[in-house]
């Protein structure tokens, strides 16, 4: 079975660029580089030429998650997969896989109209050691598990967006009945993995933008203090306070970054279980900071 491997890149749509520059270097710890572009610049978190593309473009919000394929042969393979199945390709040129420092890529739309590209072959730059924005007592863990996990909105429905990503490869189905006191019904949540992350993908409710939150994964325990502290510092609002949650058991907290969404820095997550299993709350902590939730898809 074909099927991708990672979450390996994604391109994020920003309305303020210095700011988000700012954020990612004494904030996150990722690696600014820039592009010729003065509208675009990337950011590194291991030994790929970029994990992320930041381009000011004014809309705050996921605009492209990469996903990759082992190689050429498996590349070739999701293309006739996907377009027996129905789904509309259409293979990018040679100038566009450079622009993303890609051998060969995809370009095609989830049944929410979110942007997918599929490529196989990352620039790796095994002469640039990553170097962190700020001070860390690790890494970014990355590997076979790829950048970290996003939850995203989706109003095609979890059943239609579950069928398309397990058309991708991917697995998983709701592992999150979330209770709140006094709400009639509980909140599904959907996720999705594809390596050793436990989840990849996850899929709440509808939302006002795509993205609800964005995970990166340290090494060292003492990288989620040490960020919570630079956060704290920075005058960032601390949206979910640190926990553990019950599915992946990382352990995290969330704040607000320059788009008005999230960012999760989480530490010791463990990978995806063989059979399904649902939870109504996480393990411990991950109180939500008082009000802070509304507008992040679950009742504030
Ligand atoms: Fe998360």
């Amino acid at each position: 079975m074909t099927g991708v491997t990672e979450l390996g890149y994604l391109t994020l749509g920003v309305s303020d660029l210095a700011a988000w520059k700012t954020f990612a270097a004494e904030v996150l710890g990722l690696e600014v580089v820039p592009s010729d572009n003065p509208e675009k610049c990337f950011l590194r978190m291991d030994y790929w030429h970029h994990r992320i593309a930041l381009v000011q473009n004014g809309s705050d919000d996921l605009l492209v998650s990469g996903l990759r394929v082992a190689g050429q042969v498996e590349f070739r393979a999701m293309a006739a997969k996907l377009e027996a199945a129905g789904v509309e390709i259409r293979i990018g040129s040679e100038a566009e896989a450079e622009e993303r420092h890609v051998l060969e890529v995809m370009m095609l739309a989830d049944p929410n109209g979110y942007a997918l590209e599929i490529f196989h072959g990352p620039h790796v730059q095994f002469d640039k050691p990553f170097h962190p924005g700020r001070r860390m007592h690790g890494r970014f863990k990355t590997g076979g598990g790829g950048l970290g996990h996003v939850m995203q909105s989706q109003t095609a429905g979890l059943d239609t967006t579950c069928e398309f990503y397990r058309l991708l490869g991917m697995r998983g189905g709701i592992e999150y009945k979330l209770a709140f006191p006094g709400a009639p019904q509980t909140v599904p949540l959907m996720f999705l993995n594809c390596n050793e992350r436990q989840h990849t993908f996850a899929f709440a409710g509808p939302g006002e933008k795509r993205i609800n939150h964005l995970m990166l994964e340290v090494d060292n325990m003492a990288d989620v203090g040490l960020a919570y502290d630079v956060v704290v510092k920075a005058g960032l609002p601390v949206i979910i306070e640190p926990g553990s949650h019950a599915n992946d058991q990382m352990f995290s907290f969330y704040f607000k970054n320059p788009s008005g969404y999230m960012n999760e820095i989480g530490w010791g997550g463990r990978a995806a279980l063989a059979q399904s299993e649902y939870y109504q709350s996480d393990a411990f902590g991950h109180a939500p900071v008082p009000g802070s939730m509304k507008g992040f898809m679950v009742p504030a």
